[in-house]
């Protein structure tokens, strides 16, 4: 079973993502990270990004690891989910990372979270979520994350909003069939029984 939770960044994805995966018993698959690893190789290797994304062994677990290395705190820079915004609207690199993708949730049952999941990845997920809060509160719990001020995350992240939402590959928006969920005001437990709520089977 596959589980597609999207949305933009800050609306609270990873960390339910996870949770949810976590309270029924799935695999989490965070597909932002391969992205920011292509990007981080992309810079530390002078590549364009095409070729390093079919070329990259990513690795996704407790810790991330690029051909190897682990890259856990450094695909988290700013530097990287700016560039990361940036590979990602690159079709080429797109098609590499959505077979991958695919390859990894062909078996078991996952929580799989990004920004295409329902809408590209697994069209067929059998339960798709689509995350949202409102701007001031997806940049205060970023900057909380991150450390640094809201105002400074909120300027980055209209920015990358509006190339996430407008590229012409795989824009985000919502799957056909997803359940739209505002978290602005719910606390983790609360979001995580909703999701939890829509799985065949599962009771909150
Ligand atoms: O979720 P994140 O911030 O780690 O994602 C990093 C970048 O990758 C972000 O700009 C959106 C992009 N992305 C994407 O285009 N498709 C995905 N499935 C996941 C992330």
């Amino acid at each position: 079973m596959v589980v597609a939770i999207d949305g933009p960044a800050g609306a609270g994805k990873s960390t339910v993502a996870r949770a949810v995966a976590g309270a029924l018993s799935f695999t989490y698959l965070d597909s932002g990270a391969m992205y920011r690893c292509v990007a981080l190789a992309s810079i530390e290797r002078h590549a364009e990004p095409a070729l390093v994304a079919a070329e990259v062994q990513i690795s996704l677990g407790e810790r991330v690891l690029l051909d190897g290395s682990d890259v856990t705190e450094a695909i988290r820079t700013a530097e990287v989910s700016e560039a990361a915004s940036k590979v990602a609207a690159d079709p080429a690199v797109r098609v590499a990372m959505v077979a991958e993708q695919r390859r990894l949730m062909s078996s078991g049952d996952w929580v799989a979270e990004g920004r295409d999941i329902g809408t590209v990845v697994m069209p067929n997920a059998e339960v798709k979520v689509y995350l949202t809060a409102s701007p001031q509160e997806r940049a205060r719990r970023r900057a909380e994350e991150l450390g640094v001020s809201a105002q400074t995350v909120l300027a980055e992240q209209t920015l990358r909003d509006q190339r996430d939402i407008t590229r012409a590959d795989s824009p985000l928006r919502a799957a056909e069939g997803a359940v739209q969920l505002d978290t602005t005001g719910l606390t983790l437990d609360q979001v995580v029984a909703r999701v939890v709520a829509l799985i065949p089977g599962q009771h909150s």
